[in-house]
Parts: structure tokens; C-alpha cells; sequence
């Protein structure tokens, strides 16, 4: 079974889920940028705007063919208790009504309604985790629930 682990990341915590991830099932790993990249200070007034509006952000060119793919792992960060404008630009470009798919975020305080935003794209879309930020620092820890999640 083939896989790939597809994430949006600022600070690393969901790049560091991501690659655990896809070491864990030996995915592919694809790492998505926006061709302006968000920093803290546009982040949080940008970013902000961008989800409220559902801006798409231009992305930086990417290599991807879901035909190659029978398991797609989605993982956001939560901006504003939502996806991240990166991903969701990737969701909408990419016609995922087909696959199997899996969803993670990473969040600080609270999950929002991430999944439910994601769902509402990816109609197909049953299987969601959500990581503590802080743990992603405990290597041992997140194993264990990536584990958990993943079998
Ligand atoms: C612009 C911005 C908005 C955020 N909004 C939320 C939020 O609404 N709820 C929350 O729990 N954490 C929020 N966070 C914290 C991030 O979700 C959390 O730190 C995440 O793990 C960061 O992922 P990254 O290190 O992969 O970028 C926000 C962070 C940023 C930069």
C-alpha cells in the first residue's frame, strides 16, 4: 500500500508529526508552501483574514498524483480554529473524492472546528486526530499516540 503524508507547517510541530508518520508507514512526505510565506507577524493578521474570507494562497509548485497514492494523510496546523489557508488551497486544487484519507492537526489550545472545515471539503473524509502541540516535544510520547491512531 502506497501512502504519502501531505502537511502545511510554520513552526515544525506538524512537520515533526509528519515525518513520524511517515517513517512509521514509509510514506512519501510532501511539504506544502505558499509562494508568500506566512511569517508570525502575517500569520496572525493575514492568516486571520485569509481564513475568515477562505483566501487560497498561491502555492509553491508541488509534485503531486493522488493516482499514485492509496492513502492520503492530511496534516494542518490550527490557525483561528481552522485549516491553514496552505492546505486548504492544496484541498480545493486536488480532487481527493476518491481516496482513502486520514487528517491530523496540531493545535495549541484547542481543535476548533478544523475537522469539521476539513470535512466540509473532503466529503470522504472519516478518520481525524488531533495533536497537543506541547507533546510533539516528547518524542515518546507522540509515538505512542501515533500508534495509537495508526495501528
Ligand atoms: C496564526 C496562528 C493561529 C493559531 N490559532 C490557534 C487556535 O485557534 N487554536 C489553537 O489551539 N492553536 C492555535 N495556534 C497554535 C498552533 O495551532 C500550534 O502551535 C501548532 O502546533 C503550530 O503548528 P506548526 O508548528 O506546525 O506551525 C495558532 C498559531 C498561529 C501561528
Amino acid at each position: 500500500m502506497k501512502s504519502i503524508v501531505i502537511y502545511y507547517s510554520l513552526f515544525g510541530h506538524t512537520q515533526k508529526v509528519a515525518k513520524i508518520i511517515a517513517k512509521k508507514l514509509d510514506s512519501d512526505l510532501l511539504k506544502i508552501k505558499s509562494e508568500k510565506a506566512y511569517n508570525i507577524a502575517t500569520a496572525v493578521i493575514e492568516g486571520k483574514n485569509d481564513i475568515e474570507t477562505k483566501h487560497l494562497p498561491k502555492l509553491k509548485k508541488y509534485n503531486f498524483n493522488a493516482n499514485e497514492y492509496d492513502l492520503i494523510i492530511i496534516g494542518s496546523p490550527v490557525w483561528w480554529d481552522s485549516i491553514t489557508p496552505p492546505i486548504r488551497t492544496f484541498l480545493m486544487e486536488n480532487d481527493l473524492s476518491e481516496k482513502n484519507l486520514k487528517f491530523f492537526s496540531t493545535f495549541g489550545q484547542s481543535n476548533g472546528h478544523i475537522f469539521s472545515d476539513a470535512i466540509e471539503i473532503l466529503n470522504n473524509l472519516e478518520d481525524v486526530k488531533a495533536f497537543n502541540s506541547t507533546k510533539t516535544n516528547n518524542n515518546h510520547k507522540i509515538k505512542m499516540e501515533i500508534d495509537d491512531w495508526l495501528g
